[in-house]
């Protein structure tokens, strides 16, 4: 009696990699993120990868590799304002919609990354 996880039911680690790799191109060059955000996002995407994987029931890679997330206090180094926050998520939809991420998960997922986007919030615009 063992439920499917979300990360089973859209294909594993190809396609949380797949995700990633269509985020961070966006956030590369979005105005908003790129001022604190790494130049280099390769260690970035690889953080992201091993927290994604866990994050929908995958393999705890962010524990085995960095710990527990702690994802709020992971942010307070970085000024999160409402602004940054609503162009996080809008690079994630439209990652989830170049990997054709399909409903329910599609939905599901950007709802679990919503909920924790709005939690990283950490000063005004
Ligand atoms: C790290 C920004 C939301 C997961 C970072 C970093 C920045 C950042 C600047 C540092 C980059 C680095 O260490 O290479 C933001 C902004 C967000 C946001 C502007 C808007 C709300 C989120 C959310 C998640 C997340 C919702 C998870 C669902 C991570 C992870 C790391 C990270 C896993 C690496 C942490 C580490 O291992 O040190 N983020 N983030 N972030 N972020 Fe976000």
């Amino acid at each position: 009696n063992k439920s499917e996880t979300i990360y089973d039911a859209i294909g594993g680690d190809s396609t949380i990699k797949a995700l990633v790799k269509a985020f961070y191109k966006r956030v590369g060059k979005h105005p908003k993120l790129t001022p604190i955000f790494p130049k280099d996002l390769t260690e970035t995407e690889i953080k992201q990868y091993w927290f994604l994987s866990q994050f929908f029931g995958g393999p705890k890679l962010f524990n085995e590799n960095r710990g527990h997330p702690m994802m709020r206090r992971r942010h307070l180094p970085f000024e999160i304002t409402p602004s940054r926050r609503d162009a996080w998520l809008d690079c994630m939809a439209k990652a989830l919609d170049e990997v054709q991420i399909k409903e329910p998960y599609r939905t599901m997922m950007f709802e679990r990354l919503t909920l924790t986007a709005h939690h990283m919030v950490n000063t005004s615009d």
